[in-house]
């Protein structure tokens, strides 16, 4: 158990395992290791011990356990098997409580005796599996083995080892002695694959985030260098993406932006306004051998010749252009959406090595033009677990979706998009947006009352969506509200999010229709798993608009691991929201204070001092790095979650973050009484999105 929660008789951490071997996944189990710390990252997997994901061993760590484990000559046995298996228990994201570290610290794990049924945690979901009785499993096998160096009992000085009948009678004994139930006293027990553990017990408070800045530029994006270093691309709403190395933290170095060097400038081809300008960047799942990448960008067809999609106001949607109200002076269909490939492939040298990416336009992926001039959301990203596109596109804009756009079927507007870059069109698949190719499970490739390329329906204009990097396949999407509510979708394949018939989970009602309205009983809408009422948050602009986040999944600050952040783009406000029971759909959300490290290489706010509440600007956007720590991107740059400890917020779990620890002196700032103080500066993107992402 974590030291500090033990008054509350409860433990602790909401964590997730990708533990080699095995079949559980997450739970509510405290991940920790020998020393106290959180689990690493572990690059590749561990050669001995195989474990991979978040583990409590690194390469030298494994070598030992390989050296011990040869020195007892038992390899290759039965029993030598289980052995193994249990002295990799120590690389285990579980050992700090399979070894019981805070009591007696043990020289094997609790090793599970009971056959009962016990709570195991499979892909999220609680599911109910035997547990064997691993225990006397490993008493049978071992039982008479003599085992230089045994971990079971200690060495008895100059005489041969000793079998476990040496030591103890009967299994009953061995396993009283070294057995354990899964639940027993809170603590998980070893299973011989993983860590078996009681799914009742409750996660770590987070009490606050706290942040470093280490940057003053003003990004939409931050997409991980796809060959796991610890390099990012980031950009700008203007044209221009970067590529920059992330610094260690502790390092008190700030992020290395060239700005004079962009990796690529489109800035010609971007129409940059309000809500429009370069919105998405994804790099093809291959791109350290391919070279490609992808963009998402509005154009302006008076500018240029290649900006000629297709209008999404069109009689296969039942919209007539000639009816569309002008919307800030736009005509119909001026402004479009594109998204397309660029390379990387240098001339000489591998893409991965590439500073600098190839001016040129390689393929036109999609164009369409949009009926009003908001609500095109525009992020693009690959999904790990399935390898295609996904493009999220909003309603098209005016208030309440006039037309419907988010409900009908056909139309692109509204709606999650799911494609194929790898493929090009066949048939009449693609109704003439571009090329791509149409996945063949996409939810309804073959009901011809849809778009193919539809993978969720009813958004209004999701802004910031991600994949979970612990759960692949689990995409969350901030969808920003109209008048009311702002909330978060847990997005599955088909599903129907509501607006405009629903706005949070209350009915909307329409100021103009002339798209006809969907019936709420005639489509069977998923509610959000999280969100806040406007009236909730407080700020000076009169309305919210939401920023989605990640699942936080990195070991910095180990009491935000498993929770989705979130954010308001105005207010200076953030949540943080664990799935509780896991597996349960339902999320326990709790308010994000948030302070700065007073080790913050750029001063978070050149007014704040040290751990007071930072002026973020408008918190435009979140990034995930390779190491999975999270990053806010704001008007006023670029700032990553560090150990909570610097800030003084409390975690009873260490950060796993390499060399940091509290800046002498620090003064323990909650954050949570501090005023919210208004943006005062603000650059000129942020005062562009401003009126933007608001729902006008
Ligand atoms: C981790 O190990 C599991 C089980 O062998 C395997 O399925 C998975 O692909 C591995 N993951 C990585 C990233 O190597
Ligand atoms: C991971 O290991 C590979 C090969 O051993 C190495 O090239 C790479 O740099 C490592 N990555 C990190 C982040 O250490
Ligand atoms: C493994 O971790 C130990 C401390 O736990 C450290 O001393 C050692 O340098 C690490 N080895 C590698 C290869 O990272
Ligand atoms: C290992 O076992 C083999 C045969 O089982 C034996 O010949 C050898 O002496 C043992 N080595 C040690 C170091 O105990
Ligand atoms: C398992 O071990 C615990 C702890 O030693 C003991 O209290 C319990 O009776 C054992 N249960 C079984 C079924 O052996
Ligand atoms: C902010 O960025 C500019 C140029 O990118 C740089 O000249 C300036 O020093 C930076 N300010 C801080 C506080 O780092
Ligand atoms: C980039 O280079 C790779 C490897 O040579 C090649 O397979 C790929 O087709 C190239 N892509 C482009 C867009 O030129
Ligand atoms: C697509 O092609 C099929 C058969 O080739 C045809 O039945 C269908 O009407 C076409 N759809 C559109 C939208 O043109
Ligand atoms: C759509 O619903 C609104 C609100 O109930 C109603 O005022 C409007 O007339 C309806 N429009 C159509 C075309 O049915």
């Amino acid at each position: 158990m974590a030291p500090s929660a033990s008054s509350t008789g409860a433990v602790l951490l909401f964590a997730i395992a990708a533990v080699l071997l095995l079949a559980v996944r997450d739970g509510h189990c405290a991940q920790l290791c020998m020393d106290s710390t959180f689990p690493r990252t572990v690059n590749g997997s561990l050669t001995f011990c195989g474990y991979n994901g978040t583990a409590c061993c690194n390469s030298t760590d494994d070598a030992a356990v390989q050296r011990q484990f040869a020195a007892m000559n038992i390899s290759g046995t039965p029993c030598g098997e289980l052995v193994k298996s249990i002295l990799c228990a120590r690389c285990n994201p579980y050992a700090g409580e399979l070894f019981t570290v805070t009591t007696s610290p043990r020289t094997v794990p609790r090793l599970c005796n009971s056959t009962g049924v016990a709570s195991r945690l499979s892909g999220g979901k609680a599911a109910a599996a035997a547990v064997t009785d691993y225990c006397t499993t490993v008493w049978d096998t071992c039982k008479a083995v003599r085992i230089p160096g045994s971990p079971f009992q200690p060495p008895r000085g100059g005489a041969a080892a000793p079998t476990l009948t040496d030591v103890w009678q009967s299994s009953g004994d061995f396993c009283t002695a070294l057995g354990g139930a899964p639940g027993g006293g809170g603590a998980p027990c070893f299973d011989g694959e993983s860590a078996a553990f009681d799914a009742s017990r409750v996660a770590p408070p987070a009490s606050g985030m706290c942040l470093e800045r280490l940057g003053n530029g003003s990004y939409l994006n931050m997409a991980p260098h796809p060959d796991g270093s610890n390099r990012v691309f980031l950009n700008n709403q203007a044209g221009k993406v970067f590529v920059a190395t992330v610094p260690a933290q502790g390092s008190g170095k700030p992020l290395q932006v060239d700005a004079a060097m962009p990796f690529l400038d489109i800035t010609d081809e971007v129409h940059f306004d309000n809500e429009f300008g370069l919105l998405g960047l994804a790099f093809h799942p291959e791109f350290a051998k391919n070279g490609r990448f992808f963009v998402s960008y509005s154009c302006d067809k008076t500018q240029s010749a290649s900006c000629s999609g297709r209008c999404a106001c069109n009689s296969d949607v039942g919209c007539d252009p000639s009816k569309l109200t002008a919307d800030n002076g736009a005509q119909p269909c001026q402004f479009q959406t594109v998204i397309a490939e660029y390379t990387a492939n240098a001339s000489s040298g591998s893409p991965a090595t590439a500073t600098a990416a190839n001016p040129a336009e390689v393929r036109r992926i999609m164009t369409m033009g949009l009926p009003f001039t908001t609500h095109h959301g525009g992020q693009i990203l690959f999904s790990k677990a399935d390898g295609y596109l996904y493009l999220m596109m909003g309603d098209g804009g005016s208030v309440g979706d006039p037309w419907n756009f988010a409900q009908n079927k056909k139309s692109l507007l509204g709606k999650i998009i799911r494609i194929d870059v790898n493929a090009l069109p066949t048939g009449n698949s693609t109704a003439g947006w571009g090329n791509y190719g149409i996945p063949k499970d996409n939810p309804f490739s073959t009901d011809s009352k849809f778009a193919p390329e539809v993978f969720a329906l009813g958004f209004k204009n999701p802004w910031r969506c991600s994949f979970d990097s612990g759960k692949p396949s689990d995409l969350y999407c901030a969808d920003v509200g109209q008048s009311s509510y702002e909330e978060v979708d847990l997005v599955i394949k088909g599903g129907n999010y509501g607006w405009r018939v629903l706005e949070g989970t209350t009915a909307y009602l329409p100021l103009a229709s002339p798209g006809g309205n969907t019936s709420a009983a005639d489509i069977d809408a998923i509610p959000p798993v999280m969100g806040y009422a406007h009236s909730a948050v407080n700020n000076n602009v009169g309305s919210a608009s939401i920023t989605g986040g990640y699942v936080y999944r990195s070991g910095t600050d180990p009491c935000l691991a498993g929770r989705y952040l979130y954010a308001d783009l105005y207010a200076q406000s953030a949540w943080a929201g664990l799935e509780s029971p896991p597996g349960s759909g339902a999320y326990d959300v709790t308010p994000l204070p948030f302070a700065c490290s007073g080790r913050s290489p750029i001063p978070c706010d050149a007014a704040a001092a040290r751990s007071t509440l930072p002026s973020l600007g408008y918190i435009f956007s979140f990034g995930e790095d390779n190491a999975g720590d999270v990053y806010l991107l704001t008007s006023k740059g670029v700032y990553r979650v560090v150990d909570p400890a610097e800030c003084g917020y409390a975690c009873p779990i260490k950060s796993s973050a390499p060399g940091t620890s509290p800046p002498p002196g620090s003064s323990p700032s909650g954050g949570a009484a501090a005023a919210v103080v208004p943006a005062a500066a603000a650059t000129m993107a942020a005062l562009l999105l401003m009126g933007a992402l608001l729902a006008l």
